[in-house]
Formats: structure tokens, C-alpha cells, sequence
């Protein structure tokens, strides 16, 4: 495919301390280049043949590719973030950085100090929504090809030199303050909401224990931090045992098979909480039975391997005899 040039977004002549010549310079010569050169490398990529094409040839395309893309992006995203008098934000999105930063200032000093971070390097200072998470975050992009997976940037601030120099030098404390007053806010929040129609990733759905009471790893590591009673009954199934030397500190190894011979020796007064290898049936079976008999019984999201991804503490496991 072709990728087109987009009109230049904003009003040079209406910007405040950023020239018409600055902006002209910028979008005719620095975007213009990235989107030749990305048509140019995308052409290339498409009639190579695959067949005879070294692998490192095709990963050095298509990285120069990823970067110019990324590049065509953020500049049309630049453009698109200037033209307006950067006070004061409209309500959804000025609710939406209060919330993500815990106030519209907050989010100006940390955007502004990263710009600053970059010390006379080169970079993007963007600001993105990630749909996983539903929250905006502050990123700092040294490179054309870095980013959030799966993030929405919706304010993208140019910190290469092409973008400044030319009337700045070597002061980009004076470009970003010009650039943070010419911020267009009523664009931003409408790209804000905007990316809040993009869906987060996929999650673990399992319908059969739609209707169980689940608990994260995070907040079983929370609840024994504060010296919570909890029960953890590990119900890894009896031919997994062997396989693993490491049992959640604390936990006691059950044979999920049979359940019925040893739930009377837990306690009904205080809440019980049991996993498997991976948090798919065995654990959520477990949880149900124990529920079905009357005790206050969940099962931990992600299991076994949820909690070692979250380093929570292990003790060694000897498998129980045969
Ligand atoms: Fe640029």
C-alpha cells in the first residue's frame, strides 16, 4: 500500500511563538521524508522474494519500516496537537488527567520534565490511553519505533531537533513551553474519547465458573501482608506434584480428588482461598465444592504460576508419597 500525506493539520499562522517557517520546514522536509522513505521501504518489502531473501535483510526492512511508520504517525499526531492556547483543558479530558496524575498540573510538570529529561537528545514525549489498564500515561520515546503495545496516543510532543532548532537552537526549554501553549486541547479530549471505544485485551473468560468468586494473586499477597487469616489450599492435581519443588508459603497440598475426605479439617470462620497450576478448573472446582458446603472459599486468579510471576514467596514442596 501507499501511505498518503496528510494535510498539515493545524494553522502555522495562528500559533503562538511557533513560526510559520518552523512548521513549514518541519512538515514539508522532516514528515514528507518519513513518508517517502516509509513508501519506499514498504515498496521494497513487498517485492522481495521470500524465497531467497536472508531473514536479517527482511528484519532490517522491516524495522526501518516499524521506525518510519512510527515516525509518519507521531508527526501527524504533532500537527494535530497544535493550534489552540493550552490553558485550560475541557472537562472530559482535564477529569480524565486529574484522575491518571491527580491534577491537571501534575500531569504538565511530569510531561514538561520529561521533555527535559532528554537533555539535548533526540525523542517523543507522548501522551497515550491504554486501553488495558484505562488510564493515560506520560512515555518517553527515544526512538521512532518504541511505543505502548496496544496504547492510543492522543498528544505528541516532537523533541528531535528538526522541530526546534531552526528558530530555538539549542533551547528547548523555550520550544516546549511554546509548544505546551499551543496546545489544542479540544482535539486532544476528542481523541481522548475516542480511544476509550478501543477495546482492552482479550482477558481469561470461563463461563462454567462465571458466577465464582475469584481472587487475585496481588490481593492474597496483600491479605497476608497484613496478617490476614486466610486458608490456602493448594489443589494442584496429585500427578503435577512431581513435577514441582515450590508450594505458595504458607499453602498445604490437598488432592483435589479428594476433596471430600479433607474439607473437614479446615475452619468455616476464616476464608479459604485454593489454586491450581495455571487458575483453570481444578482450583475453581475446588472453590465450588468447598462453596457448596458451606465455606467462604475462592480461587486464585492465574494460579500457582500467577503467583510465582508475581514472586510471591515459595517454600520448598515435597511431593506427597505415592
Ligand atoms: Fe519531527
Amino acid at each position: 500500500m501507499t501511505y498518503p500525506i496528510a494535510p498539515l493539520f493545524c494553522r502555522p499562522w495562528t500559533l503562538n511563538g511557533l513560526s510559520p517557517r518552523l512548521i513549514e520546514s518541519h512538515y514539508a522536509h522532516n514528515y514528507g521524508s518519513a513518508v517517502r522513505r516509509l513508501n519506499a521501504v514498504s515498496d521494497e518489502l513487498a517485492a522481495l522474494d521470500l524465497t531467497s531473501t536472508a531473514p536479517q535483510a527482511l528484519g532490517r526492512l522491516k524495522r526501518e519500516q516499524a521506525s518510519l511508520l512510527n515516525s509518519t504517525l507521531l508527526h501527524e499526531l504533532y500537527f494535530a496537537s497544535l493550534g489552540g492556547d493550552g490553558r485550560v483543558p475541557p472537562p472530559a479530558i482535564s477529569a480524565a488527567l486529574a484522575r491518571d496524575f491527580g491534577s491537571f498540573d501534575r500531569w504538565r510538570r511530569e510531561f514538561m520534565a520529561l521533555a527535559e529529561s532528554l537533555a539535548g537528545e533526540s525523542g517523543w514525549i507522548v501522551l497515550s490511553y491504554l486501553p488495558r489498564e484505562r488510564q493515560l500515561m506520560n512515555l518517553c520515546a527515544t526512538e521512532h519505533a518504541q511505543g505502548m503495545a496496544g496504547g492510543v496516543p492522543i498528544l505528541a510532543l516532537d523533541m528531535y531537533e528538526h522541530a526546534y532548532q531552526l528558530e530555538f537552537g539549542a533551547n528547548q526549554e523555550a520550544y516546549v513551553a511554546a509548544f505546551m501553549r499551543n496546545i489544542l486541547w479540544p482535539a486532544v479530549e476528542s481523541r481522548y474519547a475516542g480511544a476509550l471505544d478501543a477495546a482492552p485485551p482479550l482477558t481469561l473468560e470461563q463461563p462454567e465458573f462465571a458466577g465464582l468468586p475469584g481472587v487475585a494473586p496481588e490481593e492474597v499477597l496483600a491479605m497476608l501482608a497484613a496478617g490476614d487469616k486466610v486458608q490456602l489450599i493448594d489443589t494442584r492435581p496429585r500427578h503435577y506434584t512431581t513435577r514441582d519443588n515450590e508450594i505458595m508459603a504458607g499453602a498445604v497440598w490437598r488432592d483435589p480428588e479428594r476433596i471430600s475426605e479433607w474439607m473437614g479439617s479446615l475452619s468455616k470462620d476464616q476464608p479459604v482461598v485454593t489454586f491450581c497450576v495455571y487458575g483453570f478448573h481444578i482450583g475453581c472446582q475446588s472453590a465450588s465444592a468447598l462453596r457448596d458446603a458451606g465455606y467462604d472459599a475462592r480461587y486464585m486468579r492465574g494460579g500457582h504460576f500467577a503467583w510465582k510471576a508475581l514472586d510471591g514467596p515459595v517454600d520448598l514442596f515435597k511431593p506427597p508419597a505415592a
